[in-house]
């Protein structure tokens, strides 16, 4: 049977491990689907790099309308990046007629409908399984696995550079810069690191992840967003002190008709079963109201792990064109989008403030947490070393709204007694839920 031709849009970290395996996975693509896949054209922006796959060097290319517009090109994989001139590529791709596949989470997350809409116009195929937790078929769970049921939360760790810098602060005391450094080399951050240690592309993952969880129209601006840039060493150790463990965590949860969607730095149980998941691992807690509570863990970022998600959709391109039925698997959002205001979202929280070490000052501050109807859940008072004049207290609260939560901290910030709120954080999964 004819081969199927794939063009291929990018041949770096991800790029390179698409083409290996193609390259050593053939026999069993060509099992699964009944024909051969080759690599047509490849997109590069310089021929001469060395590359760590063996490729003809006439297969490659700088010039993007080359792999688009090549008739012989069957599929398009997309591993380039970018948002504008990628979005550009792929809607020409599609009204070429091409299926895409795409790893690209800052695209879809901004213009998934509108790819959408585009590749059902045309009868094509449009999968980004690698988008969400690179090798973790989370998507593929959602839409399939868990299709009969209805998604109430998910909550995980969907960004391995984060997880990667935090665990290696949690457990070697490293040194952020240098952590971040080796996340990059390792291959592992976005090309601007930024979009990682802010918060950015978890948030991009979580509002595609509640796109298709809630089938509703998340958008990107409906998420909040808070990165890790700003956790610092004694964060941390007071976290580890209270028997925490600071993860970056991306929570989608629905109540009734309404949703919250929020990444943050967030402090768990260190018994909890996503404090143990270290370095560039993720994983994804969802729990549905049939099936309960699920657990997908694995490799969220790298090279092989991300191509295996990215051909296994190229798997699926396959199956279905040989069924004849691509384009035809789009399921329209099922919920008209509604987010839960500030005074409908309850967590515990964390927070650290430096107050005037003298008599009265700790009722002070209670007495705002009381005014409000929010409880201790742990507190600890210690003197600050060099700082005879300040004392460093430490609060878990029990749950409070965000909206509480928020006039609580004006009005600390307005205490004479208050030197500094250090930071604060939101607690989650005493309980596990
Ligand atoms: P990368 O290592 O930087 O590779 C990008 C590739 O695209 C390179 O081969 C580069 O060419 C080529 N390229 C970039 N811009 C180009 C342009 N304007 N014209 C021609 N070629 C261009 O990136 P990556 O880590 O593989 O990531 C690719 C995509 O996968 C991104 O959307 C990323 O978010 C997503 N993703 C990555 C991971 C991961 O673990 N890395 C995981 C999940 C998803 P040269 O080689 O010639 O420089
Ligand atoms: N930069 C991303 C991460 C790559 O660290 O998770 C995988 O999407």
């Amino acid at each position: 049977m004819k081969a199927i031709r794939v063009g291929l849009l990018g041949l770096g970290t991800v790029g390179s491990g698409v083409v290996k395996i193609i390259q050593d996975h053939q026999d069993k693509l060509t099992h699964q689907v009944g024909c051969p896949v080759t690599i047509q054209k490849v997109l590069v922006k310089d021929k001469d790099k060395k590359r760590d796959v063996e490729l003809s060097k006439d297969v490659l290319t700088t010039e993007a309308y080359d792999v688009i517009q090549d008739p012989e090109v069957d599929v398009i994989i997309e591993v380039i990046g970018g948002i504008e001139e990628t979005r550009r590529y792929l809607l020409d791709a599609l009204q070429a007629k091409k299926h895409v596949v795409t790893a690209n989470k800052d695209l879809i997350a901004l213009y998934g409908s509108e790819l959408t809409a585009a590749a059902k116009e045309n009868g094509c195929d449009l999968y980004f399984e690698a988008s969400v937790a690179g090798g973790i078929p989370i998507l593929r769970s959602l839409e399939d696995g868990l299709a009969s049921d209805r998604i109430t939360k998910m909550m995980g760790i969907v960004n391995g550079t984060t997880n990667f810098i935090l665990t290696k602060m949690n457990k070697e005391n490293a040194p952020y810069d240098e952590v971040l450094k080796e996340a990059q080399e390792l291959g592992f951050a976005e090309a601007d690191p930024t979009a990682d240690v802010e918060g950015l592309d978890a948030a991009r993952k979580m509002a595609i992840l509640a796109r298709l969880g809630f089938s509703m129209n998340v958008d990107l601006d409906d998420v909040k967003v808070k990165g890790i840039s700003q956790v610092s060493d004694e964060d941390i150790n007071f976290s580890k002190r209270l028997g925490y463990t600071m993860k970056l965590i991306g929570i989608a949860q629905r109540d009734g008709q309404k949703v919250e969607v929020s990444v943050q730095p967030t402090l768990l149980p260190e018994h909890h079963p996503l404090s143990s998941v270290h370095n560039e691992f993720n994983a994804v807690y969802v729990y549905g109201e049939a099936v309960g509570e699920t657990m997908f863990y694995g490799p969220g970022a790298g090279s092989m792990p991300t191509a295996t998600a990215v051909v296994s959709d190229l798997v699926s391109v396959m199956k279905n064109m040989r069924l004849g039925v691509n384009g035809s698997s789009f399921v329209d959002p099922q919920f008209e989008k509604k987010i839960k205001a500030p005074s409908e979202i309850f967590a515990q929280q964390f927070l650290r403030i430096h107050v005037k070490d003298q008599v009265g000052s700790f009722s002070k501050i209670t007495s705002i947490f009381s005014e409000r109807g929010v409880s201790f859940e742990k507190i600890l008072q210690l003197p600050i070393k060099g700082h005879d004049d300040l004392a460093e207290i430490v609060i878990v609260t029990h749950h409070t709204s965000e909206e509480d939560f928020t006039d609580i901290l004006q009005k600390l910030n307005d205490l004479e007694v208050v030197h500094q709120v250090k930071s604060t954080y939101r607690v989650e999964g005493n309980g596990w839920s």
